[in-house]
């Protein structure tokens, strides 16, 4: 059974408490850090949690309390996750893991020298379409995987804090590309080093320094292209998409928009529908369960069963490291518009990864291109000619 200390009180930390409380749950957030304490005390009391202040060290270091759970603003991570090494406390913080890799890597490096351990909360990596998916690209179903492709768009997120550049350490690139990158990543393999990235950013509609809007392609060693869309400024809800291809396969994941649940209501007596849903009237996107929908409920049990066994998480702050350098990476291109090389002075994968092309053999002298039935009934077959070279059409 875990004890948590809560760090913040606010959205995410909801969420959580929410998801570890979950269904007759043993595991209990048992104290709550918050700047107010009026704040402090409304989330005891509805979490009825024992322990709560105002004083971020007394939580953390209260002998009650087994794990502590990070959901503070992207700035105050850091403070955070060292004051849980200084009182050796095992830490799971939520994303991004730092502002930028620098942070991330200290980070990394605090909780790895005092044996403490680091969970990264990169829920989108646990939903279970994700996980579901993950095992079949694990498995071998969609072959070598060429492209990975994830999107998070929203209308723009609920604090205030997100809006500041120096609080949140960037836009939409930091706040959802973290979840995109690291959902491109997990399909085309964490041992293969994202080499380069090439990112168009832009402020196209909110009044802010950070950029509400950008695209970004990221080069995986073996070849394989990741690729985030990101948006502060979407209408229409909270817009969560991934497509992988594979020389054998696709997957296409719908986590949110469209989950298979649509409702109409003409808004009399309406109520709230989903994360960022933009209305509560006409025809509505309702998620049946979001906080199992989301990934949270198999992210904090791979967690606690992670520190209580022993082993490693599926996250860690090294993943969480990683993505940061990559974000980075996309920063520096959106400036300089040039591809930009992923800085990653600690490196624990795959080192001098080829780019694998498989031919497909057909007989001695050719390798299949394509075969196909086409709309008048030929079923066409198209060969290269291993010696020559030449692409040739042949009728079967
Ligand atoms: N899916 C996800 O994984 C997900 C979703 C949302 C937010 N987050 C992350 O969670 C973290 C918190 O975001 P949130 O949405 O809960 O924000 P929030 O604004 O709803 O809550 C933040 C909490 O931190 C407190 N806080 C703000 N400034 C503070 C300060 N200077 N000192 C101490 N406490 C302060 C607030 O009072 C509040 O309790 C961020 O790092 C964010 O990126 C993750």
């Amino acid at each position: 059974m875990q004890k948590i200390a809560m760090l913040g009180s606010g959205f995410i930390g909801r969420f959580y408490a929410d998801s570890i409380h979950g269904q007759r749950s043993r595991d209990r957030v048992v104290a709550i850090y918050a700047r107010s304490e009026a704040n402090a005390k409304k989330f005891a009391e509805d979490y009825q949690c024992p322990i709560w202040s105002t004083n971020i060290e007394e939580v953390i270091a209260h002998p009650d309390v087994t794990m502590v759970c990070v959901a503070l603003p992207n700035n105050l991570h850091e403070t955070a996750v060292m004051l849980c090494v200084k009182h050796k406390k095992a830490v799971v913080s939520t994303k991004p893991l730092g502002r930028n890799a620098e942070e991330a890597l200290r980070m990394m490096q605090a909780v790895e020298e005092a044996g403490v351990f680091g969970g990264y909360l990169e829920d989108l990596c646990y939903t279970p379409k994700f996980l579901k998916a993950l095992d079949s690209v694990k498995n071998g179903a969609l072959g070598r995987i060429l492209w990975a492709k994830s999107r998070e768009a929203h209308p723009g997120p609920h604090s205030n804090w997100f809006w500041d550049k120096e609080q949140a350490g960037g836009g939409c690139i930091l706040d959802l590309g973290c979840h995109c990158v690291e959902i491109s990543r997990n399909f085309i393999g964490k041992d293969i080093r994202p080499v380069e990235v090439m990112c168009w950013a832009a402020t196209q509609v909110k009044p802010i320094e950070a950029e509400d809007h950008a695209i970004a392609l990221v080069k995986y060693e073996n070849g394989a292209i990741g690729q985030f869309e990101v948006s502060w400024t979407f209408r229409g809800g909270m817009d969560l998409r991934d497509e992988v291809m594979g020389t054998e396969g696709t997957i296409w994941i719908n986590n949110f928009l469209r989950t298979g649940f649509e409702m109409y209501s003409s808004g009399k007596g309406a109520d709230y529908v989903a994360e960022k849903a933009e209305s509560n009237s006409g025809w509505l996107f309702p998620v049946g369960d979001e906080v199992n929908d989301l990934g949270y409920n198999h992210m904090f049990t791979d967690m606690f069963d992670a520190v209580e066994t022993g082993r490693e998480p599926l996250e860690t702050f090294y993943d969480g490291y990683v993505v940061n350098a990559v974000l980075d990476a996309a920063y520096k291109s959106a400036e300089t518009k040039q591809w930009e090389p992923v800085a990653l002075p600690v490196w624990r994968g795959q080192e001098g990864v080829t780019q694998g092309i498989t031919l497909v053999e057909y007989d001695e002298n050719h390798y299949l291109i394509k075969e196909e039935i086409t709309h008048d009934g030929r079923h066409k077959i198209i060969l290269k000619e291993k010696q020559s070279g030449a692409i040739i059409e042949r009728d079967l």
